[in-house]
């Protein structure tokens, strides 16, 4: 394989408002890799993406401008890294059509994601949602990147984008497009519902308790940690006494990622404590980090038209990057241009 330029990219969908999940398990990782300073760093708002399932124009418009914002207030700096919106910059639809051309019909029906998300009623899914990992396979590999930092619930979706260039580079004859490498690391992987400590914390769970929202003022942050479902036993000395707990080792975990520890370290300090004490802390933490985060987003959304202006400036840097990569790639496959 040839030397590929170290480039880091990620996407986020603006289908709702930013969960603690995604600020733990992705943003927070996307500003260390920006601050390493090792590698390029392009973080996505996938509008696109956000309309395989129905989405109403004018929320979808101010989710993609408050997840900007978001970006933004948890420390991506919009000239260090490039900060796009998927659909200003054409060339991901466009390798996303090529790859809907490449992926096998076999691969995308083991994607476990659209397993649950379409369900029994997948004849009533859309199309889109089903192709929808080759598009994000393109989101990647128009950039050339190497790596790419997501949370548990997208590796089987980068290991189909490595599917999809090595099939790519084989059928071609070509070592055209990188391997890239899924980043799944931390505790902050999978963040759960603070209802149910086997469920994935989502912004599209019905019951919003669920979840700690980036908007959440204080009162609310607290609230829901301290409704948080756990067990009655106090905390146990180490991790392995977390075995059978998924609430509370999920309370521990956001503890330790919040603070930037580990859970041993978080239980040595706490073992012994009562659940509803640690609740307690655990709600003082959470509001000392996201309160500085909500407030500069509520500031950023104050001036959409500054967000737009750092939107349109990051479409015209990433096509740097974007067009030549497409261009090359319709000589691969025999485009005539
Ligand atoms: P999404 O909101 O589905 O577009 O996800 C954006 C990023 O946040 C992806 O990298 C996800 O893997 C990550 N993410 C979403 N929910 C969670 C969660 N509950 N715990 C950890 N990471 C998450
Ligand atoms: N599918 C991802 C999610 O729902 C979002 C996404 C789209 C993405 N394209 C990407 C993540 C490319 C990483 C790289 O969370």
């Amino acid at each position: 394989m040839p030397d590929f330029t170290p480039r880091v990219f990620s996407g986020v969908q603006p289908s709702g408002g930013l969960t603690l999940g995604n600020y733990l398990g992705a943003i927070v990782k996307f500003v260390d890799w920006q601050e390493r300073g090792t590698h390029e760093t392009v973080y996505c708002m996938v509008d696109l993406h956000a309309i395989t399932v129905p989405q109403d124009p004018e929320t979808l418009r101010r989710n993609t401008r408050e997840l900007c914002a978001g970006f933004l207030a948890a420390g991506i700096d919009p000239e260090r890294s490039i900060l796009v919106n998927q659909s200003q910059v054409p060339e991901h639809a466009q390798l996303g059509w090529v790859f809907n051309c490449v992926a096998r019909m076999g691969w995308m029906e083991r994607m476990t994601q659209w397993k649950d998300k379409a369900g029994a009623n997948a004849e009533r899914a859309s199309l889109g949602l089903y192709a929808y990992p080759a598009l994000m396979a393109a989101d990647i590999l128009v950039y050339h990147a190497t790596h790419v930092p997501v949370g548990d619930d997208q590796k089987q979706h980068i290991e189909l984008c490595r599917d999809i260039a090595a099939k790519f580079n084989h059928d071609y004859g070509v070592e055209f497009f990188p391997l890239a490498e899924p980043v799944i690391e931390g505790v902050a992987t999978r963040i759960m519902s603070l209802r149910d400590g086997t469920k994935k914390m989502s912004k599209s769970d019905p019951v919003d308790a669920s979840r700690i929202n980036l908007t959440d003022d204080a009162d609310a942050i607290s609230r829901k940690f301290r409704k948080a479902k756990t067990d009655p036993d106090p905390l146990p000395g180490e991790v392995a006494g977390l075995e059978g707990r998924p609430d509370v080792r999920n309370l521990v975990n956001i503890h330790a990622a919040l603070a930037g520890t580990t859970p041993d370290a978080v239980l040595a300090e706490k073992a012994g404590s009562q659940l509803g004490h640690f609740k307690a802390d655990l709600a003082d933490l959470a509001v000392s980090k996201l309160a500085p985060v909500s407030s500069e987003m509520a500031r950023l959304m104050d001036d959409p038209a500054e967000i737009d202006r750092i939107l349109a400036r990051g479409a015209q840097r990433a096509r740097e990057i974007t067009v030549p990569i497409l261009e090359r790639t319709y000589d691969i496959i025999g485009m005539v241009r």
